[in-house]
């Protein structure tokens, strides 16, 4: 007969065996190891923006400050595939320093997403189809995993000690996705699988209705931060005022109770007229980040994004006091993620890209001829804005009588040299695509030098256009 001991250390021995077999277990699919060529590129700055958003028919804009050095910019927006991004920032950052990475990647869905927004005013509206992404590809699965494999191996590489990655994953693809963490992550770093359990949209008779998405969390190392999260009582225990969960030793606690790994109190965003709702397909809601990022980062934290779409994790960074990373490749996620940073006075932030030209003029843009007037010795009123503008795209719409219907919002760099360097945005005061957009802008200048402005107009397709024009004051 085996004393508990002996009995209890060969289990051990077992468990040890078979856990590092079960280690051996890994996912495999053509191509798995092909290494991509051709996938290096450098990386420029393309743009600077000091947030500083104006609204209203007319105007007015006093600069305090015009230009600010790319080294004092914490935030960066990554414009191109993200692979690309996360080489360049192995090479160049030797110290990982990301505390939190959040990827919504897209769930192999077989499908294409679209935005359908209407302009102009209500009674005399234009509905516009843009093109946001597609979650398509050839040899579906394996493509898929070809995608996802090389990133998340980077993205381990580019998380500090303490830090963690939440994948938020469906039960398309969310299985295979899981093995694949295993492997690179470790299986004794799997965290949490967290259920974002929500309601509405289409149901079916053929099966449960799939409400539920997955949040996959791994942690870099058992140093990871975690800051506990809590929850409201149930009326129920209110009234008893004992919990029926041990760990909390049936006392309440006044922070509310300890939050399980089935989240069902944050909606998806349903309403298409709730001031969240950017018209971005998949968008995801602000508090559903706000939780991750209070449970896995300090203030301070570097946090990044890299399939950031609407560029909900920015926004939710500069309301927590963290620098973010953003980095997305359809040109309306950085559309939709400039005027979401707009309209929240966001801080600023560069926008970097695979190096190309800065601006591939889509459009033609005319601007007003500047006019100047006198304020006191030292100053001077600019008035200066868009004259005409007009996108190939307008020609596939019914006519519109102003142009301006089709802008979403434009940017002024006043003192415009190699990159553009947006200090004033220019959007519509309450409703985002409807209403007038101020066309002109009063700008107080300093006398003395002559300058080149530049306007840079985005319009609702998401395409960006730059025109410039000399002033000397
Ligand atoms: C599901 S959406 C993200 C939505 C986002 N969480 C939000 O709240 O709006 C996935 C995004 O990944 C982007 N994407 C897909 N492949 C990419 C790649 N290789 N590099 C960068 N972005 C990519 C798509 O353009 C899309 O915006």
């Amino acid at each position: 007969m085996q004393t508990g001991g002996i009995y209890c250390d060969k289990l051990a021995q077992k468990v040890g065996e078979a856990m590092q077999e079960y280690k051996s277990v890994q996912l495999h699919w053509t191509g798995k190891h092909r290494i991509d060529e051709g996938q290096q590129a450098s990386i420029d700055e393309i743009e600077r923006v000091l947030v500083n958003p104006h609204a209203g028919v007319q105007a007015y804009y006093e600069p305090t400050e015009i230009r600010l050095p790319s080294e004092s910019i914490e935030n960066i927006y990554c414009f191109g595939d993200n692979l690309l991004f996360l080489q360049d920032w192995s090479r160049t950052n030797a110290v990982p320093k990301i505390d939190l990475i959040y990827i919504d990647p897209p769930y192999m869905t077989e499908l294409a997403y679209n935005s359908t927004i209407a302009i102009g005013s209500p009674e005399n509206q234009t509905t516009i189809l843009r093109s946001a992404f597609h979650d398509r590809r050839i040899q579906g699965l394996s493509s898929y995993l070809d995608m996802l494999y090389p990133r998340l191996a980077a993205m381990r590489d580019a998380l500090s000690e303490e830090g963690s990655i939440f994948v938020h994953v469906d039960w398309h693809a969310g299985h295979y996705v899981r093995v694949l963490m295993d492997e690179i992550f470790g299986m004794e770093n799997f965290i949490n699988d967290i259920a974002w359990c929500f309601g509405g949209g289409g149901n079916s008779r053929r099966h449960f209705h799939r409400k539920h998405d997955s949040i996959l969390w791994y942690a870099r190392s058992p140093q990871y931060i975690f800051n506990p999260q809590f929850r409201p009582y149930t009326p129920g225990t209110v009234e008893r005022g004992l919990t029926s969960v041990k760990g909390d030793r049936y006392r309440l606690h006044q922070e509310g109770a300890l939050m399980q790994d089935w989240w069902t109190d944050i909606n998806k965003i349903l309403s298409p007229t709730a001031y969240e709702n950017l018209k971005y397909p998949t968008q995801k809601p602000k508090e559903l980040l706000q939780r991750l990022v209070a449970a896995a980062t300090r203030p301070g934290s570097l946090v990044a994004d890299f399939f950031s779409g609407s560029g909900t994790m920015a926004e939710v960074c500069n309301q927590t006091g963290r620098s973010w990373i953003l980095c997305d490749n359809s040109p309306l996620a950085l559309q939709t993620t400039m005027y979401r940073l707009i309209r929240s006075g966001s801080d600023p932030f560069r926008i970097m890209a695979p190096c190309g030209p800065e601006n591939t003029a889509t459009g033609e843009l005319i601007l007003k001829t500047p006019q100047l007037s006198s304020i006191d010795d030292k100053h001077r009123l600019l008035d200066i804005g868009i004259h005409f503008y007009r996108n190939v795209h307008m020609d596939e719409t019914p006519a519109r009588k102003d142009f301006s219907d089709y802008i979403e919002f434009w940017e002024l760099d006043l003192d415009y040299r190699d990159t553009f360097n947006s200090c004033c945005q220019v959007i519509r005061e309450k409703h985002r695509y409807r209403g007038p957009l101020a066309l002109d802008l009063l700008v107080r200048i300093e006398t003395g030098r002559s300058r080149r402005v530049a306007i840079k107009v985005w319009d609702v397709w998401a395409n960006q256009t730059t025109a410039i024009v000399e002033i000397d004051a």
